[in-house]
Protein backbone atom coordinates (compact mmCIF):
# COMPACT_ATOMS: atom_id res chain seq x y z
CA UNK A 1 0.00 0.00 0.00
CA UNK A 2 2.98 2.24 0.63
CA UNK A 3 6.53 2.93 -0.45
CA UNK A 4 7.86 4.39 2.68
CA UNK A 5 6.91 5.18 6.33
CA UNK A 6 6.20 8.49 6.96
CA UNK A 7 9.02 9.20 10.37
CA UNK A 8 11.36 7.61 7.84
CA UNK A 9 11.83 10.06 4.68
CA UNK A 10 14.92 12.63 4.82
CA UNK A 11 17.13 14.80 2.57
CA UNK A 12 18.66 11.67 0.84
CA UNK A 13 15.22 10.64 -0.56
CA UNK A 14 15.05 14.09 -2.23
CA UNK A 15 12.98 13.92 -5.46
CA UNK A 16 12.12 10.44 -4.89
CA UNK A 17 8.09 9.39 -5.84
CA UNK A 18 6.84 8.24 -2.67
CA UNK A 19 3.49 6.79 -1.06
CA UNK A 20 2.81 7.35 2.28
CA UNK A 21 0.43 6.42 4.47
CA UNK A 22 -1.20 8.09 8.32
CA UNK A 23 -3.70 9.24 10.35
CA UNK A 24 -3.94 13.55 9.69
CA UNK A 25 -2.30 14.96 13.04
CA UNK A 26 -2.79 18.64 11.80
CA UNK A 27 -4.45 20.55 8.67
CA UNK A 28 -3.33 23.85 8.33
CA UNK A 29 -4.56 26.04 5.13
CA UNK A 30 -1.97 28.79 3.88
CA UNK A 31 -4.49 30.58 1.73
CA UNK A 32 -4.82 28.66 -0.96
CA UNK A 33 -2.18 25.86 -0.06
CA UNK A 34 -2.76 23.30 2.14
CA UNK A 35 -0.35 21.53 4.82
CA UNK A 36 -0.95 18.36 6.14
CA UNK A 37 0.79 16.79 9.01
CA UNK A 38 0.63 13.11 8.33
CA UNK A 39 1.75 10.72 11.06
CA UNK A 40 2.48 6.96 11.19
CA UNK A 41 3.73 4.63 13.70
CA UNK A 42 7.51 6.16 12.88
CA UNK A 43 6.45 9.69 12.73
CA UNK A 44 4.96 12.67 11.08
CA UNK A 45 5.69 14.36 7.55
CA UNK A 46 4.37 17.36 6.17
CA UNK A 47 2.75 16.62 2.72
CA UNK A 48 1.66 20.02 0.78
CA UNK A 49 -1.45 19.98 -1.49
CA UNK A 50 -1.37 23.03 -4.35
CA UNK A 51 -5.03 24.20 -5.21
CA UNK A 52 -3.39 23.71 -9.24
CA UNK A 53 -4.06 19.98 -8.32
CA UNK A 54 -7.67 20.26 -8.30
CA UNK A 55 -8.58 16.49 -6.99
CA UNK A 56 -6.35 16.43 -4.79
CA UNK A 57 -6.98 19.95 -3.36
CA UNK A 58 -10.66 18.46 -3.49
CA UNK A 59 -10.24 15.74 -1.03
CA UNK A 60 -7.91 17.95 1.19
CA UNK A 61 -10.31 20.51 1.76
CA UNK A 62 -12.43 18.11 3.67
CA UNK A 63 -9.58 16.22 5.04
CA UNK A 64 -9.81 17.08 9.17
CA UNK A 65 -8.53 15.68 12.10
CA UNK A 66 -7.63 11.83 12.22
CA UNK A 67 -9.11 11.16 8.97
CA UNK A 68 -6.76 8.41 7.30
CA UNK A 69 -5.14 8.77 4.06
CA UNK A 70 -2.71 7.22 1.53
CA UNK A 71 -0.74 10.23 -0.31
CA UNK A 72 1.77 10.25 -3.68
CA UNK A 73 3.83 12.78 -4.39
CA UNK A 74 8.05 13.67 -4.39
CA UNK A 75 9.74 14.87 -2.20
CA UNK A 76 11.45 17.99 -2.26
CA UNK A 77 13.45 20.21 0.20
CA UNK A 78 11.97 22.86 2.40
CA UNK A 79 13.17 26.18 1.91
CA UNK A 80 15.57 26.94 4.79
CA UNK A 81 13.29 29.18 6.71
CA UNK A 82 10.61 26.95 6.40
CA UNK A 83 12.28 23.94 7.75
CA UNK A 84 11.10 22.35 11.34
CA UNK A 85 13.62 20.83 13.67
CA UNK A 86 11.08 19.86 16.03
CA UNK A 87 10.62 16.54 13.37
CA UNK A 88 13.62 14.27 11.86
CA UNK A 89 11.92 15.22 8.85
CA UNK A 90 11.86 18.95 8.83
CA UNK A 91 14.07 20.21 6.38
CA UNK A 92 11.83 18.01 4.06
CA UNK A 93 8.15 18.05 2.53
CA UNK A 94 5.83 15.57 0.29
CA UNK A 95 4.55 17.53 -2.77
CA UNK A 96 1.37 15.75 -3.14
CA UNK A 97 0.12 14.60 -7.00
CA UNK A 98 -2.74 12.73 -5.53
CA UNK A 99 -4.40 11.98 -2.08
CA UNK A 100 -6.63 8.58 -1.49
CA UNK A 101 -9.39 9.06 1.55
CA UNK A 102 -8.84 5.43 3.34
CA UNK A 103 -11.16 6.72 5.81
CA UNK A 104 -13.10 9.61 7.54
CA UNK A 105 -12.63 10.18 11.24
CA UNK A 106 -14.99 11.75 14.17
CA UNK A 107 -14.14 14.49 15.55
CA UNK A 108 -11.44 13.92 18.15
CA UNK A 109 -12.22 13.34 21.71
CA UNK A 110 -9.38 15.65 22.44
CA UNK A 111 -6.51 16.97 20.36
CA UNK A 112 -3.79 14.16 20.53
CA UNK A 113 -0.82 17.16 20.85
CA UNK A 114 -2.64 18.17 24.25
CA UNK A 115 -2.72 15.13 26.52
CA UNK A 116 -1.28 16.82 29.48
CA UNK A 117 -4.30 18.76 29.77
CA UNK A 118 -6.81 16.14 29.30
CA UNK A 119 -8.47 14.05 32.17
CA UNK A 120 -7.12 10.44 32.30
CA UNK A 121 -10.90 9.21 32.18
CA UNK A 122 -11.20 10.76 29.28
CA UNK A 123 -7.72 9.20 27.99
CA UNK A 124 -8.84 5.45 29.36
CA UNK A 125 -12.16 5.64 27.75
CA UNK A 126 -10.95 6.38 24.16
CA UNK A 127 -7.73 4.51 24.62
CA UNK A 128 -7.35 4.12 20.86
CA UNK A 129 -6.99 7.83 20.51
CA UNK A 130 -4.87 7.89 23.41
CA UNK A 131 -2.48 5.15 22.61
CA UNK A 132 -1.51 7.25 19.08
CA UNK A 133 0.45 9.82 20.73
CA UNK A 134 3.79 9.48 20.67
CA UNK A 135 4.19 9.33 24.19
CA UNK A 136 2.37 5.95 24.95
CA UNK A 137 3.74 4.65 21.41
CA UNK A 138 7.05 5.08 23.38
CA UNK A 139 6.41 3.54 26.48
CA UNK A 140 4.48 0.58 24.80
CA UNK A 141 7.51 0.15 22.40
CA UNK A 142 9.81 0.11 25.13
CA UNK A 143 8.36 -2.20 26.93
CA UNK A 144 8.05 -4.87 24.15
CA UNK A 145 11.71 -4.03 23.81
CA UNK A 146 12.27 -4.88 27.32
CA UNK A 147 10.62 -8.03 27.03
CA UNK A 148 12.36 -9.23 24.49
CA UNK A 149 15.58 -8.21 26.17
CA UNK A 150 14.63 -10.08 29.11
CA UNK A 151 13.34 -13.09 26.89
CA UNK A 152 16.97 -13.08 25.47
CA UNK A 153 18.78 -13.04 29.09
CA UNK A 154 16.65 -15.94 30.10
CA UNK A 155 16.65 -18.32 26.81
CA UNK A 156 20.67 -17.99 26.70
CA UNK A 157 20.94 -19.08 30.18
CA UNK A 158 19.33 -22.28 29.68
CA UNK A 159 15.91 -20.95 30.98
CA UNK A 160 12.51 -23.22 29.74
CA UNK A 161 9.18 -20.87 29.06
CA UNK A 162 6.74 -22.99 29.99
CA UNK A 163 3.03 -22.05 30.79
CA UNK A 164 0.73 -22.22 33.65
CA UNK A 165 -2.73 -22.35 34.26
CA UNK A 166 -4.76 -19.27 34.43
CA UNK A 167 -8.01 -21.26 36.15
CA UNK A 168 -6.73 -22.70 39.00
CA UNK A 169 -6.98 -23.14 42.55
CA UNK A 170 -5.96 -19.98 45.25
CA UNK A 171 -2.14 -19.17 45.42
CA UNK A 172 -1.31 -16.97 48.56
CA UNK A 173 0.07 -13.79 47.74
CA UNK A 174 -1.58 -11.38 50.24
CA UNK A 175 -4.58 -10.40 48.14
CA UNK A 176 -7.79 -11.32 47.55
CA UNK A 177 -8.47 -13.80 44.93
CA UNK A 178 -10.51 -13.18 41.03
CA UNK A 179 -13.14 -16.09 41.47
CA UNK A 180 -14.36 -17.91 38.34
CA UNK A 181 -17.68 -20.13 38.90
CA UNK A 182 -17.39 -23.52 37.64
CA UNK A 183 -20.11 -24.42 35.23
CA UNK A 184 -19.35 -28.25 35.01
CA UNK A 185 -18.52 -28.49 38.81
CA UNK A 186 -21.96 -26.92 40.70
CA UNK A 187 -20.75 -24.67 43.73
CA UNK A 188 -17.12 -24.65 42.69
CA UNK A 189 -14.91 -22.15 41.48
CA UNK A 190 -11.79 -21.64 39.87
CA UNK A 191 -9.19 -18.86 41.27
CA UNK A 192 -7.70 -16.89 38.92
CA UNK A 193 -3.75 -16.99 39.83
CA UNK A 194 -2.25 -14.13 41.99
CA UNK A 195 1.34 -15.19 41.13
CA UNK A 196 1.98 -19.21 39.28
CA UNK A 197 3.75 -19.58 42.62
CA UNK A 198 3.00 -22.84 43.42
CA UNK A 199 3.20 -23.86 40.09
CA UNK A 200 6.84 -22.91 38.94
CA UNK A 201 7.88 -24.76 42.30
CA UNK A 202 6.26 -27.64 41.08
CA UNK A 203 7.56 -27.61 37.68
CA UNK A 204 11.60 -27.65 39.89
CA UNK A 205 9.96 -31.06 41.02
CA UNK A 206 9.27 -32.41 38.31
CA UNK A 207 13.00 -31.90 36.83
CA UNK A 208 12.62 -28.52 34.69
CA UNK A 209 16.12 -27.27 36.26
CA UNK A 210 15.27 -23.89 35.15
CA UNK A 211 12.04 -21.79 34.45
CA UNK A 212 10.43 -18.71 33.00
CA UNK A 213 7.29 -17.36 31.98
CA UNK A 214 5.87 -13.79 30.83
CA UNK A 215 2.89 -14.36 33.10
CA UNK A 216 -0.38 -12.80 33.84
CA UNK A 217 -1.08 -12.47 37.41
CA UNK A 218 -4.89 -11.26 38.82
CA UNK A 219 -4.99 -9.71 41.99
CA UNK A 220 -8.45 -8.48 44.36
CA UNK A 221 -6.31 -5.80 46.06
CA UNK A 222 -6.44 -1.85 46.48
CA UNK A 223 -5.41 -0.27 43.74
CA UNK A 224 -2.19 2.15 43.55
CA UNK A 225 -0.66 4.28 41.10
CA UNK A 226 1.98 1.80 41.21
CA UNK A 227 -0.90 -1.49 41.31
CA UNK A 228 -3.10 -2.98 38.90
CA UNK A 229 -5.60 -6.00 39.27
CA UNK A 230 -4.05 -7.77 36.64
CA UNK A 231 -0.34 -7.23 35.71
CA UNK A 232 2.76 -9.22 34.58
CA UNK A 233 5.46 -11.01 36.32
CA UNK A 234 8.42 -12.26 35.02
CA UNK A 235 8.47 -15.17 36.67
CA UNK A 236 11.79 -17.09 37.07
CA UNK A 237 12.56 -20.79 39.54
CA UNK A 238 15.59 -22.44 39.78
CA UNK A 239 16.76 -25.46 40.88
CA UNK A 240 19.45 -26.19 43.55
CA UNK A 241 20.40 -22.94 43.95
CA UNK A 242 21.15 -20.96 47.26
CA UNK A 243 20.23 -16.74 47.50
CA UNK A 244 23.47 -15.56 45.83
CA UNK A 245 22.58 -17.65 42.87
CA UNK A 246 19.40 -16.24 42.31
CA UNK A 247 20.43 -12.36 42.93
CA UNK A 248 23.17 -13.10 40.61
CA UNK A 249 21.47 -14.00 37.99
CA UNK A 250 18.37 -11.81 38.52
CA UNK A 251 20.71 -8.90 39.14
CA UNK A 252 22.96 -9.42 35.74
CA UNK A 253 19.70 -9.62 33.49
CA UNK A 254 18.23 -6.40 35.30
CA UNK A 255 21.31 -4.78 34.45
CA UNK A 256 21.85 -6.25 31.42
CA UNK A 257 18.00 -4.81 30.33
CA UNK A 258 18.92 -1.50 31.39
CA UNK A 259 22.04 -1.51 29.46
CA UNK A 260 20.19 -2.42 26.09
CA UNK A 261 17.08 -0.40 26.64
CA UNK A 262 18.30 2.78 28.30
CA UNK A 263 21.80 2.80 27.50
CA UNK A 264 22.30 3.19 31.41
CA UNK A 265 25.35 1.68 33.51
CA UNK A 266 23.60 0.32 36.82
CA UNK A 267 26.85 -0.57 39.15
CA UNK A 268 26.74 -3.87 41.34
CA UNK A 269 23.61 -3.49 43.61
CA UNK A 270 24.34 -2.79 47.70
CA UNK A 271 22.56 -5.35 50.21
CA UNK A 272 20.57 -3.76 52.98
CA UNK A 273 19.35 -6.33 55.24
CA UNK A 274 15.75 -5.66 55.92
CA UNK A 275 16.18 -4.69 59.91
CA UNK A 276 19.04 -1.96 58.55
CA UNK A 277 16.68 -1.01 55.90
CA UNK A 278 14.29 -0.20 58.36
CA UNK A 279 16.56 1.55 60.66
CA UNK A 280 17.70 4.01 58.43
CA UNK A 281 14.68 4.66 55.72
CA UNK A 282 11.72 3.56 57.66
CA UNK A 283 10.74 1.47 55.03
CA UNK A 284 11.97 -1.79 53.25
CA UNK A 285 11.88 -0.42 49.83
CA UNK A 286 14.66 2.54 50.15
CA UNK A 287 15.29 5.16 47.34
CA UNK A 288 19.17 5.52 47.22
CA UNK A 289 19.35 8.56 44.81
CA UNK A 290 18.09 10.32 47.99
CA UNK A 291 20.74 11.14 50.95
CA UNK A 292 18.60 11.70 53.70
CA UNK A 293 18.47 8.89 56.71
CA UNK A 294 17.49 8.34 59.97
CA UNK A 295 19.26 7.65 63.01
CA UNK A 296 18.36 6.10 65.93
CA UNK A 297 18.26 8.16 69.17
CA UNK A 298 16.35 6.22 71.83
CA UNK A 299 19.30 5.45 73.96
CA UNK A 300 20.07 9.16 74.71
CA UNK A 301 16.64 10.02 75.81
CA UNK A 302 15.78 7.09 78.42
CA UNK A 303 16.63 9.20 81.78
CA UNK A 304 15.05 12.70 80.08
CA UNK A 305 12.19 13.94 82.02
CA UNK A 306 10.55 15.02 78.52
CA UNK A 307 7.47 12.58 78.39
CA UNK A 308 7.10 12.99 74.52
CA UNK A 309 10.58 11.04 74.02
CA UNK A 310 11.53 9.37 77.39
CA UNK A 311 8.46 7.10 77.03
CA UNK A 312 8.85 5.72 73.25
CA UNK A 313 12.66 5.12 74.49
CA UNK A 314 11.52 3.30 77.16
CA UNK A 315 9.63 1.27 74.97
CA UNK A 316 10.39 -1.86 72.96
CA UNK A 317 7.83 -1.40 70.17
CA UNK A 318 8.56 1.98 69.88
CA UNK A 319 11.35 4.02 68.66
CA UNK A 320 12.84 7.74 68.36
CA UNK A 321 14.39 8.07 64.91
CA UNK A 322 16.21 11.76 64.04
CA UNK A 323 16.29 12.97 60.08
CA UNK A 324 19.34 15.25 59.64
CA UNK A 325 18.54 17.95 56.67
CA UNK A 326 21.99 19.32 55.98
CA UNK A 327 21.22 22.99 55.26
CA UNK A 328 18.09 22.92 56.23
CA UNK A 329 18.40 25.35 58.57
CA UNK A 330 16.68 27.38 55.32
CA UNK A 331 13.98 25.53 55.90
CA UNK A 332 11.37 28.31 57.81
CA UNK A 333 8.89 27.81 60.72
CA UNK A 334 6.17 28.06 58.19
CA UNK A 335 7.03 25.05 56.15
CA UNK A 336 8.44 23.34 59.26
CA UNK A 337 4.49 23.76 60.06
CA UNK A 338 3.90 22.17 56.86
CA UNK A 339 5.52 19.34 57.37
CA UNK A 340 4.37 19.02 60.71
CA UNK A 341 0.76 18.41 59.38
CA UNK A 342 1.88 16.41 56.91
CA UNK A 343 3.50 13.60 59.40
CA UNK A 344 0.24 13.83 61.06
CA UNK A 345 -1.65 12.80 58.15
CA UNK A 346 0.37 9.56 58.78
CA UNK A 347 -0.18 9.29 62.65
CA UNK A 348 2.19 11.37 64.39
CA UNK A 349 1.57 13.31 67.25
CA UNK A 350 4.16 15.95 66.49
CA UNK A 351 7.21 16.74 64.97
CA UNK A 352 9.97 18.03 66.84
CA UNK A 353 12.78 20.09 65.44
CA UNK A 354 16.23 21.19 66.58
CA UNK A 355 18.22 23.67 64.41
CA UNK A 356 22.50 23.57 64.85
CA UNK A 357 23.49 27.43 64.22
CA UNK A 358 26.94 26.35 66.06
CA UNK A 359 28.57 24.27 66.99
CA UNK A 360 28.16 25.27 71.14
CA UNK A 361 25.11 23.88 72.99
CA UNK A 362 24.09 27.15 72.99
CA UNK A 363 23.91 27.74 69.29
CA UNK A 364 20.86 25.27 69.09
CA UNK A 365 17.64 26.62 68.34
CA UNK A 366 14.38 24.88 69.10
CA UNK A 367 10.86 25.29 71.20
CA UNK A 368 12.05 21.46 72.96
CA UNK A 369 15.15 22.73 74.28
CA UNK A 370 13.71 23.47 77.62
CA UNK A 371 12.16 20.27 78.55
CA UNK A 372 16.05 18.85 77.46
CA UNK A 373 19.15 18.00 79.67
CA UNK A 374 22.20 19.87 78.76
CA UNK A 375 23.70 16.56 78.71
CA UNK A 376 21.10 15.18 76.29
CA UNK A 377 21.86 18.41 73.96
CA UNK A 378 25.79 17.76 74.14
CA UNK A 379 24.66 13.86 73.12
CA UNK A 380 22.67 14.75 70.18
CA UNK A 381 25.04 16.96 69.12
CA UNK A 382 27.57 14.24 69.42
CA UNK A 383 26.07 10.78 68.56
CA UNK A 384 24.67 12.56 64.99
CA UNK A 385 27.83 15.05 64.27
CA UNK A 386 25.82 17.55 63.47
CA UNK A 387 27.19 20.79 61.57
CA UNK A 388 26.23 24.63 61.44
CA UNK A 389 23.28 24.76 59.43
CA UNK A 390 21.74 21.66 59.92
CA UNK A 391 18.07 20.77 60.77
CA UNK A 392 17.49 18.01 62.71
CA UNK A 393 13.86 16.77 62.61
CA UNK A 394 12.69 14.05 65.67
CA UNK A 395 9.84 11.36 65.07
CA UNK A 396 8.63 9.63 68.15
CA UNK A 397 6.06 6.99 69.05
CA UNK A 398 5.30 3.61 67.71
CA UNK A 399 7.46 2.19 65.47
CA UNK A 400 5.71 1.44 62.93
CA UNK A 401 4.34 4.40 62.84
CA UNK A 402 7.49 6.46 62.89
CA UNK A 403 8.74 4.34 60.48
CA UNK A 404 6.08 4.98 58.04
CA UNK A 405 5.92 9.12 58.42
CA UNK A 406 9.05 9.47 58.73
CA UNK A 407 9.75 7.15 55.17
CA UNK A 408 7.74 9.43 53.80
CA UNK A 409 9.10 13.16 55.42
CA UNK A 410 12.73 11.65 54.06
CA UNK A 411 10.74 11.25 50.10
CA UNK A 412 9.36 14.57 50.41
CA UNK A 413 11.98 16.51 51.77
CA UNK A 414 14.34 15.05 48.96
CA UNK A 415 11.85 16.18 46.32
CA UNK A 416 11.39 19.49 47.51
CA UNK A 417 14.94 20.33 48.51
CA UNK A 418 16.10 18.61 44.91
CA UNK A 419 18.87 15.81 46.83
CA UNK A 420 17.78 12.86 44.70
CA UNK A 421 20.91 12.56 43.14
CA UNK A 422 21.48 10.33 39.64
CA UNK A 423 19.06 8.84 37.01
CA UNK A 424 19.00 5.19 38.70
CA UNK A 425 19.62 3.38 42.08
CA UNK A 426 18.83 0.12 42.79
CA UNK A 427 19.58 -2.38 45.85
CA UNK A 428 18.33 -5.29 47.11
CA UNK A 429 16.18 -5.51 50.16
CA UNK A 430 17.42 -9.39 52.43
CA UNK A 431 16.66 -11.06 55.55
CA UNK A 432 12.90 -10.25 55.71
CA UNK A 433 11.38 -11.67 58.85
CA UNK A 434 9.49 -14.39 57.89
CA UNK A 435 5.83 -13.42 59.62
CA UNK A 436 4.58 -9.76 60.65
CA UNK A 437 1.63 -9.72 63.05
CA UNK A 438 -2.14 -8.64 61.72
CA UNK A 439 -4.17 -5.97 63.45
CA UNK A 440 -5.85 -9.03 65.11
CA UNK A 441 -2.85 -10.53 66.46
CA UNK A 442 -2.63 -13.70 64.08
CA UNK A 443 0.17 -14.18 62.22
CA UNK A 444 0.88 -13.63 58.01
CA UNK A 445 3.72 -14.20 55.80
CA UNK A 446 5.56 -11.51 55.07
CA UNK A 447 6.24 -12.79 51.31
CA UNK A 448 3.98 -15.97 51.09
CA UNK A 449 3.68 -19.16 53.02
CA UNK A 450 7.04 -21.24 50.54
CA UNK A 451 9.47 -19.33 51.85
CA UNK A 452 12.30 -21.13 53.34
CA UNK A 453 12.97 -20.01 57.51
CA UNK A 454 16.71 -19.07 57.44
CA UNK A 455 16.51 -21.48 61.01
CA UNK A 456 14.68 -25.26 58.97
CA UNK A 457 15.60 -27.13 62.10
CA UNK A 458 12.37 -27.98 63.63
CA UNK A 459 13.01 -28.35 67.14
CA UNK A 460 14.92 -25.28 67.26
CA UNK A 461 12.18 -23.16 64.95
CA UNK A 462 9.58 -24.16 67.35
CA UNK A 463 11.51 -22.24 70.43
CA UNK A 464 12.05 -18.94 68.51
CA UNK A 465 9.62 -16.08 68.75
CA UNK A 466 7.78 -16.17 65.60
CA UNK A 467 8.19 -12.35 64.83
CA UNK A 468 11.90 -13.32 65.30
CA UNK A 469 12.32 -15.66 62.79
CA UNK A 470 14.37 -14.12 59.63
CA UNK A 471 13.31 -15.90 55.75
CA UNK A 472 16.00 -16.12 53.13
CA UNK A 473 13.77 -13.76 51.46
CA UNK A 474 15.15 -11.23 48.92
CA UNK A 475 13.80 -7.70 47.05
CA UNK A 476 15.18 -5.89 44.63
CA UNK A 477 14.21 -1.71 44.83
CA UNK A 478 14.68 0.84 42.33
CA UNK A 479 14.53 4.13 43.06
CA UNK A 480 11.88 3.25 45.98
CA UNK A 481 9.97 1.05 43.93
CA UNK A 482 10.02 -2.77 44.51
CA UNK A 483 10.63 -4.38 41.34
CA UNK A 484 11.09 -7.70 42.43
CA UNK A 485 10.87 -10.27 45.13
CA UNK A 486 11.69 -13.88 45.44
CA UNK A 487 13.04 -16.17 47.98
CA UNK A 488 14.61 -19.66 48.39
CA UNK A 489 11.83 -22.41 48.90
CA UNK A 490 10.41 -24.66 51.52
CA UNK A 491 11.26 -28.29 50.00
CA UNK A 492 10.53 -30.61 52.62
CA UNK A 493 7.14 -31.39 53.95
CA UNK A 494 7.76 -31.10 57.77
CA UNK A 495 9.04 -27.56 57.34
CA UNK A 496 5.90 -26.52 55.14
CA UNK A 497 3.35 -28.12 57.52
CA UNK A 498 5.17 -26.12 60.56
CA UNK A 499 4.94 -23.03 58.69
CA UNK A 500 1.36 -23.64 57.79
CA UNK A 501 0.36 -24.48 61.51
CA UNK A 502 2.39 -21.08 62.92
CA UNK A 503 0.51 -19.13 60.41
CA UNK A 504 -2.71 -20.63 61.91
CA UNK A 505 -4.11 -22.94 59.25
CA UNK A 506 -5.10 -26.06 60.91
CA UNK A 507 -3.87 -29.84 59.15
CA UNK A 508 -7.38 -30.20 57.40
CA UNK A 509 -7.40 -26.51 56.30
CA UNK A 510 -3.64 -27.54 55.08
CA UNK A 511 -4.56 -30.57 53.38
CA UNK A 512 -7.82 -28.97 51.11
CA UNK A 513 -6.03 -25.94 50.02
CA UNK A 514 -2.66 -26.69 49.70
CA UNK A 515 -2.67 -31.05 50.14
CA UNK A 516 -2.02 -31.37 46.44
CA UNK A 517 1.36 -29.63 46.61
CA UNK A 518 2.20 -31.32 49.77
CA UNK A 519 1.78 -34.67 48.26
CA UNK A 520 4.51 -33.37 45.70
CA UNK A 521 7.13 -32.31 48.41
CA UNK A 522 7.64 -35.96 48.80
CA UNK A 523 8.30 -37.21 45.56
CA UNK A 524 11.63 -36.07 45.31
CA UNK A 525 11.83 -31.73 45.94
CA UNK A 526 14.98 -30.34 44.70
CA UNK A 527 16.06 -27.52 46.82
CA UNK A 528 14.89 -24.65 44.77
CA UNK A 529 14.32 -20.99 44.51
CA UNK A 530 13.57 -17.86 42.51
CA UNK A 531 11.89 -14.76 41.66
CA UNK A 532 9.39 -12.56 40.13
CA UNK A 533 9.87 -9.01 38.75
CA UNK A 534 6.52 -6.71 38.07
CA UNK A 535 6.89 -6.10 34.43
CA UNK A 536 4.96 -3.13 33.96
CA UNK A 537 6.44 -1.36 37.12
CA UNK A 538 9.78 -2.18 35.85
CA UNK A 539 8.89 -0.84 32.35
CA UNK A 540 7.17 2.01 34.22
CA UNK A 541 10.44 2.84 36.21
CA UNK A 542 12.34 3.28 32.67
CA UNK A 543 10.42 5.32 30.94
CA UNK A 544 9.89 7.57 33.73
CA UNK A 545 6.10 7.41 33.93
CA UNK A 546 3.85 8.41 36.65
CA UNK A 547 1.69 5.74 36.88
CA UNK A 548 2.00 1.70 35.69
CA UNK A 549 -1.52 2.99 33.60
CA UNK A 550 0.52 4.32 30.86
CA UNK A 551 2.80 1.38 30.12
CA UNK A 552 -0.36 -0.87 30.10
CA UNK A 553 -2.24 -0.65 26.72
CA UNK A 554 -5.89 -1.16 28.04
CA UNK A 555 -5.52 -0.50 31.76
CA UNK A 556 -8.46 -0.79 34.47
CA UNK A 557 -9.00 2.49 36.72
CA UNK A 558 -8.42 2.72 40.71
CA UNK A 559 -11.99 0.77 41.04
CA UNK A 560 -10.60 -1.82 39.07
CA UNK A 561 -13.29 -0.64 35.73
CA UNK A 562 -12.51 -0.90 32.26
CA UNK A 563 -13.91 2.39 30.88
CA UNK A 564 -13.11 1.37 27.45
CA UNK A 565 -15.01 -1.17 27.34
CA UNK A 566 -17.66 -0.94 30.33
CA UNK A 567 -16.01 -4.35 32.39
CA UNK A 568 -17.31 -5.29 33.95
CA UNK A 569 -20.62 -6.16 33.20
CA UNK A 570 -23.86 -7.23 34.42
CA UNK A 571 -24.81 -10.72 33.14
CA UNK A 572 -28.34 -12.48 32.64
CA UNK A 573 -30.17 -14.58 35.02
CA UNK A 574 -29.71 -17.56 32.89
CA UNK A 575 -25.65 -17.47 32.46
CA UNK A 576 -26.37 -17.09 36.32
CA UNK A 577 -28.12 -20.53 36.77
CA UNK A 578 -26.12 -22.21 34.40
CA UNK A 579 -23.23 -21.17 37.06
CA UNK A 580 -24.98 -22.54 39.57
CA UNK A 581 -25.19 -18.67 40.87
CA UNK A 582 -28.55 -17.06 42.19
CA UNK A 583 -28.82 -13.44 42.75
CA UNK A 584 -28.91 -12.22 46.83
CA UNK A 585 -32.20 -10.91 47.45
CA UNK A 586 -31.82 -7.38 48.85
P1 LIG B 1 5.33 -10.49 44.79
O1 LIG B 1 3.96 -10.57 45.34
O2 LIG B 1 6.35 -9.69 45.55
O3 LIG B 1 5.98 -11.95 44.67
O4 LIG B 1 5.27 -9.96 43.30
C1 LIG B 1 6.45 -9.82 42.51
C2 LIG B 1 6.48 -8.46 41.84
O5 LIG B 1 5.30 -8.25 41.07
C3 LIG B 1 4.99 -6.87 41.06
N1 LIG B 1 3.59 -6.68 41.51
C4 LIG B 1 2.69 -5.90 40.92
N2 LIG B 1 2.76 -5.11 39.83
C5 LIG B 1 1.66 -4.45 39.44
N3 LIG B 1 0.46 -4.52 40.07
C6 LIG B 1 0.33 -5.30 41.17
N4 LIG B 1 -0.87 -5.39 41.77
C7 LIG B 1 1.47 -6.03 41.65
N5 LIG B 1 1.70 -6.87 42.68
C8 LIG B 1 2.98 -7.26 42.58
C9 LIG B 1 5.96 -6.17 41.98
C10 LIG B 1 6.50 -7.31 42.81
O6 LIG B 1 7.81 -7.05 43.25
N6 LIG B 1 5.40 -15.41 43.73
C11 LIG B 1 6.16 -14.32 44.29
C12 LIG B 1 7.53 -14.20 43.66
C13 LIG B 1 8.49 -15.26 44.12
O7 LIG B 1 8.54 -15.55 45.34
O8 LIG B 1 9.21 -15.77 43.25
C14 LIG B 1 5.39 -13.02 44.07
O9 LIG B 1 4.40 -12.97 43.37
O10 LIG B 1 6.99 -5.58 41.20
P1 LIG C 1 3.94 19.01 73.10
O1 LIG C 1 4.47 18.74 74.45
O2 LIG C 1 2.92 18.03 72.60
O3 LIG C 1 3.54 20.46 72.88
O4 LIG C 1 5.17 18.82 72.08
C1 LIG C 1 6.38 19.52 72.22
C2 LIG C 1 7.16 19.41 70.93
O5 LIG C 1 7.40 18.01 70.62
C3 LIG C 1 6.42 19.96 69.73
O6 LIG C 1 7.43 20.57 68.90
C4 LIG C 1 5.84 18.74 69.05
O7 LIG C 1 5.77 18.94 67.63
C5 LIG C 1 6.86 17.69 69.38
N1 LIG C 1 6.26 16.36 69.47
C6 LIG C 1 5.14 15.98 70.11
N2 LIG C 1 4.91 14.66 69.98
C7 LIG C 1 5.92 14.20 69.20
C8 LIG C 1 6.28 12.94 68.70
N3 LIG C 1 5.54 11.84 68.96
N4 LIG C 1 7.39 12.83 67.93
C9 LIG C 1 8.13 13.91 67.66
N5 LIG C 1 7.87 15.12 68.12
C10 LIG C 1 6.78 15.29 68.89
Amino acid sequence: MRSHHCGNLNIKNLNEEVTICGWIHRRRDHGGVIFLDVRDATGIVQVVVNPENEEAFKIAEDIRSEYVIKALGQVEGRPEDSQNDQLTTGDIEIKCSSIELLNEADTPAFPLDQSSEVGEDVRLKNRTLDLRRPEMQNNLRLKSDLTKSIRDYLENNNFVDIETPILTKATPEGARDYLVPSRTSAGNFFALPQSPQLFKQMLMISGFDRYYQIARCFRDEDLRADRQPEFSQIDIEASFVEEEDVMNFAEEMIIESFEKILDKKLSKLPKLKWHDAMERYGCDKPDLRNPLQLIELSDIFKKEEFKVFSDPANDNNSRIAALIVPEGQKIGRGQIDRYTDFVKEFGAKGLAYIKVEGDKISDLASPILKYLSEECLTNIMTSLKVKKGDLIFFGAGREKTVNDYMSRLIAKIGDDLDLLKGDFAACWVTEFPMFEEASDGSLTSLHHPFTCPVETDLEKLGKLNPLEINSKAYDMVINGVEIGGGSIRIHKKPLQEKVFQLLGLSDEEAQTKFGFFLKTLTTGCPPHGGIAFGLDRLAMLMVGAESIRDVIAFPKTQSALCLLTDAPGSVTDESLEELHISRKED
